[in-house]
């Protein structure tokens, strides 16, 4: 942080919101709030005579409430610039002014309490989100009994104890009485792989961060016990192993299985930890313990989804920013221009941040060094001969990277560096004004004419996204995996791009059965494109209704990359529906469809 401070290239912008992003890969325009600090930061000396004076006293957040702080003060020890603020709301000084006290005491003059919030308009080409991520608060999980017991406290709690600028100078002790705690418990995957608490994903860091903490405890007292529940150690990144291994030569327990509950012994004055002895065979027990630390896990921010809304970035089911591809891509978003470092993306460890910010940093001066960009071949493009500006494929962008003036006429457009060729607003347009490079209308009915050309009721007609379903089926393939050989695949860049009446024409040209399958809700390639295939679907099955046609002919799956298994089971399961429809309710099909008007193959 003292190197980014110093860099004569960086500006930090410190104790300031980003309140709003627009534009596009290259030309992105930002508002940032600067906060008024009160506090000239320039001149400020950090002699800290203002504190001494300062009457108020509040808790300490970055010490997880463990010590106090003034209201006026330094966020914390390590911040740059190392200067004072004044929280706003905290402080007496500020309107009407009734103390003034830190004014007086700054020899310098470097209070300013007229000082006011700065809003400035910043032009970037490229956009890094590193917003991190939030420790679970375990207060829910009533069985651990945090907040009940004082000597039941978080990991994050247990850091700031054992750090020497922490509110005990390093000093381990529990909070009942202040005693050196001689007997400690480590509760792993607290709120984390749990579909209880809504995170059932690892949070990646918690075990290793316990190994060293148990190490942090036997070399501060080595006579200190330390036991370790778990469900698996996960100890996978370079020099883990040994880490591990080193503290269980120091004599750190690690004893298979969660325990059930926490309770405290009052009369003993320490904590019993109820746990199902699994190795030993010894049944349910109970432990007692001076000290419970519960290895909290990592959750997304809360404030993410304003940073969505601005960045039109998607999620993943767990809530953490979807990358641009988990593999090949992990460091960009869908959104082009805007990269990921660290937790933002998913809960990983410093040596992994760090790779990533690399990562990014390195992805934003490519992008910007050269000056201009190559556009993928897919992209959007409008016909305005046939445009007549209704707005519905702006509205269907997920990427706003369609501009239209309904009111004043003015036809769409693309922005090219912003289009990713999802094709959805190609499937919105009543009036066949706009499509996808490349995954036309008529390519895609050239490709169900071929699939339903000689004996329609034989075949499958899939149409799989090109993320998700259809690499899906190529799992399914290498892993030879036995599916119907009569499946025939259409390929959309996403299941968005698929239009009703492309379904309708299928099943006009005689299809007994189709498929429509995509990325998972929530994990679509382009942000929430999916959420229109639904839309449309939902809507299609009520029309095939009203036409007296089975909907369960018409099929929607949701089956990604690493779902061979599904893909198999679903080819397995439309293979049977497929072999339930007759030559003649084929030709009732037909006849019900006869006389529908379709925008595309008239
Ligand atoms: Fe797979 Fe959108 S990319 S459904």
């Amino acid at each position: 942080m003292m190197d980014a401070g110093r860099h004569p290239n960086i500006e930090l912008l410190t104790y300031s919101d980003v309140e709003q992003i627009s534009g596009y890969v290259g030309n992105f325009k930002a508002r940032v709030r600067k906060r008024a600090r009160f506090v000239n930061e320039k001149e400020c000396t950090a002699c800290g005579d203002c504190v001494e004076v300062c009457p108020v006293v509040v808790r300490d957040g970055f010490e997880v409430g463990l010590a106090s702080r003034k209201a006026i003060s330094i966020p914390f020890p390590q911040a740059v610039p190392a200067a004072y603020l004044i929280r706003k709301d905290e402080c007496l000084g500020q309107n009407p002014i009734a103390c003034g006290k830190c004014a007086a005491a700054c020899e310098k003059k470097c209070i300013d309490f007229d000082m006011r919030d700065q809003i400035r308009e910043i032009e970037v080409g490229a956009v890094v989100v590193a917003t991190g991520a939030e420790v679970t608060d375990p207060t829910s999980l009533e069985e651990y009994g945090y907040r009940k017991y004082p000597n039941v406290i978080t990991s994050l709690e247990f850091e700031r104890l054992v750090s020497a600028g922490g509110p005990t100078g390093g000093a381990l002790v529990r909070f009942s009485d202040l005693a050196l705690p001689k007997r400690v418990a480590f509760i792993q995957c607290v709120g984390s792989r749990s579909p209880r608490t809504g995170h059932p994903y690892c949070s990646n860091i918690c075990c290793m961060n316990t190994v060293k903490d148990s190490l942090l405890i036997k070399e501060h007292d080595p006579d200190t016990e330390v036991d370790v529940f778990y469900m698996d150690i996960r100890a996978f990144g370079k020099g883990f192993e040994d880490l591990y291994q080193r503290s269980r030569g120091m004599g750190v327990r690690y004893l298979r299985g969660l325990p059930g509950g926490v309770r405290e012994d009052v009369e003993a004055g320490n904590l019993l930890l109820r746990w199902e002895n699994q190795e030993d065979g010894g049944g349910v027990e109970e432990r007692p313990y001076d000290l419970v630390v519960l290895a909290v896990g990592l959750e997304p921010r809360k404030e993410n989804e304003k940073i969505r809304a601005m960045l039109s970035l998607s999620k993943t089911s767990d809530g953490f920013f979807l990358e641009s591809h988990n593999k090949l891509d992990p460091v960009s978003a869908p959104t082009r221009g805007v990269l990921f470092a660290g937790c933002a993306e998913s809960p990983k460890d410093i040596r992994d941040s760090v790779t990533q910010a690399g990562a990014a940093a390195a992805r934003a001066l490519a992008l910007l060094g050269s000056g201009k960009i190559s556009i993928e071949a897919i992209t959007a493009r409008v016909d305005p001969d046939r445009c007549n500006a209704c707005g519905l494929c702006a509205a269907a962008c997920p990427y706003h990277a369609i501009t239209v003036d309904r009111e004043k006429g003015i036809k769409a457009k693309v922005i090219e560096a912003a289009c990713a060729g999802c094709g959805s607003c190609a499937a919105t347009c009543n009036h066949n004004a706009i499509t996808a490079r490349h995954f036309t209308d008529e390519q895609i009915l050239a490709q169900i004419d071929a699939i339903l050309g000689e004996d329609p009721l034989q075949n499958i007609l899939t149409f799989a996204c090109n993320w998700c379903s259809y690499a899906g089926g190529d799992f399914a393939g290498v892993s030879r995996m036995q599916y119907p050989p009569n499946a025939r695949l259409i390929r959309t860049m996403c299941s968005a791009r698929v239009r009703p009446d492309h379904i309708l024409y299928a099943f006009r040209k005689g299809a007994p059965v189709v498929l429509l399958s995509g990325c998972h809700i929530g994990d679509c390639h382009y942000i929430s494109a999916n959420h229109a295939t639904l839309d449309r679907v939902e809507r299609l099955w009520k029309r095939l209704e009203r036409k007296g046609i089975r909907k369960e002919r018409l099929v929607l799956e949701w089956i990604s990359a690493a779902e061979g298994k599904k893909f198999q089971e679903v080819m397995c399961r439309v293979e049977e529906i497929r072999r339930s429809v007759t030559p003649e309710e084929v030709d009732a099909t037909k006849g019900a469809l006869a006389g529908e008007k379709l925008k595309v193959g008239a």
